[in-house]
């Protein structure tokens, strides 16, 4: 047990804790802020004593935690940690923490406060899955901004955001918090979440760090249970799970957190080849890893580890630098040094750079976070405004017959357990967000249609006869009834895996009893994963996907019900016909049989809604496909394909086009189509707009091979958007 690992806040002095005494070197290089930061950093850890230097790369918690999920390991708080996961909201708790670190021990080393800030700090807004359906990667930049500043401004520095796992089997719960099934989706929206958290400046006041996680594979795990393996060929790896991690690396991602599954039998915490050859040599990722909470320790679980000491050495060999939680650096890495099992290099290396991000936060010039009172810094009007953008956007309309939507003047029967909910808007993880302060679907649609009746007709999970007659006694009152049913927050998320994807019965029941009184039935759905709707959707007349909208999804749905917002909102994960059909996703590779052989026997094939699907108020028409030149010989120089696009409806809405390209033969067998590029504009009635794909075909047409590099073969390429397309032949130069 290293020496300062034992000392917590309320404990006496140990060698590494000295009071404030013992004064520093006024004069130290590493204090003037006009110095270059690796100058700073070189001179601070030749200072350093080894267990000053550990204790960098140890992270604990502060306040209490309120994640049930991070269980059975240590909640000490020494001072000399480098980081903390602060549960607290208050600037003050957090100063006064600070400031212990910075007068009591020797090197005056501020600590990074850590938070899981996912879709919001106080006003919460839609989870990344939503996002992602906005196809609106500049709003979701201005979204994790204003988090990074609500966050910041309380005390936090650093948010374990965002995910970039590549999920295609919704039954896992934490298919939420990352961008859908697409790598290129995870891609972008990933990168621009990295530059919204981390805005201009990292010292700015108003951001933060950002988190990559979790590198690598999660997404993958298997049948959908959390913490389970995932078996992931090094094709699959580098086509599909690495690139979004590659693009926030490239978008400048300060951290980044390594996974609790393992990749083909190597754990991705422990696991060389991911955090070593490929972060840090290939990509030249800069600033440092830390682990998933405890997932140095359950290297032992998964039986890599023959103990705590071996795990500790695994992981951080491999690369891991911050280990969070579980304390097995602090116990054991001076002793793995002094028995020659990590080098003192290493260890150097991983405390540069947590060294460099405290510098780039402008934590050693102003380590205490300005107090102004909450309402200055959090929930502002301005919030709320780009909350209730992003859950406008990200609304997916799957079903309007008859244009039974927007509803006019009607009288609304509004029933459901998710009708009045607040906290299952504001959805999972959903940090400081407070039910109360969320407007629920009854507050917003009372306010807009006000001879709305509501009756909530069951539980999430239960049902009751009384509850039933009263739904379908307002049922058969209005006009039309508005059913809001769904998923609780806690079934998504971590350890949020479900067997099924679709509701509970006794939604489904309730939906039943509805649809019998005859009138028409808007389904309104919020959920952290796609769901199976074929039991429901014949039910309805009117289907939309709202997802867990956040501190504004009330206001949202009134006006999209009203017809003042027309629904833009496009799939980013595919909704299946049925759970059994899981894994499905548009980018599969091709079927060795035509004809529809090898198909389920028992159910279609088609999923129920594809990926990119979406409706709108109004309607759009492409035509006019055309390529600058058919043919290339240059991969670098890029070809201009353009379509028009003209909203053939009667109100202003927007569409977004989706640009896919097809390897039509290559070596090896590639997904059927790849998604490369998409563009999201709104466009008056009788307006038409060029939407252009400029692509490069170097960055837009190889695949990796096993090893990572990007294969170009010569032939004929497709590419698509909205049902049509052309051809693009390359012939080498050569
Ligand atoms: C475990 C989760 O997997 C991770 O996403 C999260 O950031 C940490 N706990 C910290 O709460």
């Amino acid at each position: 047990m290293l020496g300062c690992a034992g000392v917590f806040v309320a404990s006496a002095v140990s060698p590494c804790v000295v009071t404030a005494q013992v004064k520093t070197e006024p004069a130290a290089l590493y204090k003037d802020a006009a110095v270059p930061v690796d100058r700073r950093v070189d001179d601070l850890l030749a200072r350093m004593t080894l267990e000053e230097k550990i204790m960098q790369l140890c992270q604990y918690t502060a306040g209490g935690n309120t994640n049930e999920n991070n269980v059975e390991v240590k909640a000490d708080h020494p001072l000399t940690s480098g980081s903390y996961i602060y549960y607290g909201t208050d600037p003050g708790f957090r100063n006064r923490l600070q400031r212990r670190i910075m007068t009591e021990t020797r090197l005056g080393i501020p600590a990074i406060f850590a938070q899981d800030v996912i879709h919001g700090f106080r006003t919460i807004y839609q989870i990344p899955l939503g996002q992602a359906c906005s196809f609106n990667p500049g709003l979701a930049a201005r979204a994790c901004a204003m988090a990074a500043a609500e966050a910041r401004r309380s005390g936090i520095e650093w948010t374990f955001s965002p995910m970039v796992d590549v999920a295609r089997d919704g039954r896992w719960g934490r298919i939420s918090e990352g961008y859908g099934e697409d790598p290129y989706m995870n891609s972008v929206m990933g990168a621009a979440a990295v530059r919204g958290y981390q805005g201009e400046s990292l010292a700015s006041g108003v951001s933060v760090a950002a988190c990559l996680k979790h590198y690598v594979g999660y997404g993958a795990s298997e049948g959908g249970r959390d913490y389970r393996p995932a078996d992931i060929s090094d094709r699959a790896l580098w086509n599909t799970y690495l690139p979004p991690f590659h693009a926030g690396v490239e978008a400048g991602a300060a951290t980044v957190m390594s996974g609790f599954n393992d990749i083909s039998g190597v754990p991705a915490s422990a696991n060389y080849y991911t955090l070593t050859e490929i972060l840090r040599n290939r990509w030249g990722f800069d600033g440092f890893v830390v682990s998933d909470w405890d997932s140095v320790r359950q290297l032992v679980n998964q039986r890599v580890a023959s103990d705590d000491a071996d795990a500790a050495m695994l992981a951080f060999n491999a690369g891991v630098d911050v280990d969070m939680a579980d304390g097995l650096y602090a116990d054991y890495l001076a002793r793995l040094i002094g028995e020659g099992k990590v080098s003192m290099d290493r260890v150097d290396r991983a405390v540069a750079q947590v060294l460099k991000l405290k510098f780039e936060l402008g934590l050693f010039d102003n380590p205490y976070t300005p107090e102004v009172p909450a309402e200055e810094r959090v929930l502002t009007p301005d919030n709320r405004r780009i909350a209730l953008e992003m859950a406008r956007e990200s609304a997916v309309l799957l079903k309007n017959e008859g244009n039974l939507l927007p509803l006019a003047g009607k009288r609304i029967a509004l029933i459901g357990p998710m009708a009045d909910d607040g906290a299952g808007l504001n959805g999972n993880w959903s940090c400081h967000g407070v039910a109360a302060e969320t407007v629920t679907f009854r507050q917003a649609l009372t306010r807009t249609f006000p001879a709305t009746v509501y009756a909530r007709g069951c539980g999430f999970d239960s049902i009751s006869s009384a509850e039933i007659s009263e739904a379908v006694r307002a049922a058969q009152e209005a006009d039309v009834v508005v059913l809001c049913l769904g998923e609780m927050p806690k079934w998504s998320g971590e350890n949020g895996s479900r067997s099924t994807l679709s509701l509970p019965d006794a939604q489904e029941r309730l939906a039943a009893e509805i649809s019998a009184v005859g009138k028409p039935v808007v389904l309104v759905l919020t959920s952290g994963r796609p769901l199976e709707l074929r039991r429901l959707e014949p039910m309805a007349g009117a289907v939309l996907q709202m997802w867990q909208p956040g501190t504004e999804g009330g206001t949202a749905l009134a006006e999209i019900l009203s017809g003042e917002v027309c629904p833009s909102g496009k799939l980013a994960v595919t909704f299946p016909y049925s759970t059994g059909q899981v894994p499905i996703y548009y980018g599969a590779r091709p079927n060795a049989r035509t004809g529809g052989q090898g198909n389920y026997q028992d159910i279609q094939d088609a999923p129920l809604y594809p990926f990119g699907y979406g409706l709108s108020y109004t309607e759009f028409s492409y035509s006019n496909l055309r390529v600058s030149a058919p043919a290339f010989t240059d991969p670098a120089l890029p070809v201009e394909i353009s379509v028009d696009v003209t909203n053939t409806g009667r109100c202003t809405g927007k569409e977004t086009a989706l640009w896919f390209v097809s390897d039509e033969v290559s070596a090896v067998a590639r997904p059927v189509r790849e998604l490369r590029h998409f563009e999201k504009r709104e466009l008056q009635p009788g307006e038409t707009a060029t939407f252009t794909f400029s692509l490069i075909p170097s960055r837009d047409l190889p695949y990796y091979t096993p090893d990572g590099e990007p294969v170009l073969e010569p032939g004929r390429f497709t590419v698509s958007v909205a049902g049509l397309s052309i051809p693009l032949d390359y012939t080498p130069a050569h």
